[in-house]
């Protein structure tokens, strides 16, 4: 989508992470934890869609040894079926594989079609169940796993050398 800048989240989005949260899940994080996630956590990686001056949508993920653990992802109604989770995706994966991490997973409601879309388009695969996760209805969770192949180290000097 034109004119939506993708970047890093600052501890000012928490306001409006908190809201799309509440608009998107019935079990919302809280602004508190939401937070502590953008201020404190040195293990935590958000990433905002802005469409003028607005957030309208953002994915986190967590650094667990090499893994990533993506936390949520979510776009405002009103701006989905515009790529914009695609492109908040994309900016997630390529920042955490650059650092060393190839190995992504997170868990998603066995209904939620348009969420495993967009996870099987960028290569997560589902690898098990977790029956009943859900706290609100009890639905089961997919869970799911991206692996990046790793590089040899001629590919990434290549890249480099393609890059400048
Ligand atoms: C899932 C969600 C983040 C997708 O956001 P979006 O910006 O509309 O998605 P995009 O426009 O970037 O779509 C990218 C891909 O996702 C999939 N997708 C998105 N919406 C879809 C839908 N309604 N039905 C089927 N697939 C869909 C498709 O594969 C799509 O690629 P395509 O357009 O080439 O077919 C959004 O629907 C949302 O916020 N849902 C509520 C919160 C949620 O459930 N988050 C996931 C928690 S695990």
């Amino acid at each position: 989508m034109a004119d939506v800048i993708i970047r890093q989240a600052q501890p000012e989005d928490a306001g409006d992470i908190y809201e799309i949260e509440q608009i998107c899940f019935p079990d919302p994080w809280s602004l508190d934890s939401i937070s502590y996630e953008l201020e404190e956590n040195p293990r935590a990686f958000y990433v905002v869609a802005q469409h003028s001056g607005k957030v309208v949508g953002y994915a986190g993920l967590w650094w667990v040894l090499d893994e990533g653990h993506i936390t949520n992802v979510a776009v405002r109604p009103g701006y989905r079926n515009r790529k914009i989770a695609e492109g908040i995706l994309s900016v997630l994966l390529e920042h955490t594989i650059e650092q060393g991490i190839l190995h992504h997973t997170l868990e998603v409601r066995r209904s939620n079609d348009p969420a495993i879309n967009l996870y099987e388009k960028f290569g997560f695969e589902t690898c098990g169940v977790r029956k009943g996760y859900y706290r609100f209805g009890g639905e089961d969770a997919l869970i799911m796993w991206r692996h990046e192949p790793e590089r040899e180290p001629e590919e990434d000097a290549e890249k480099a050398a393609a890059e400048e």
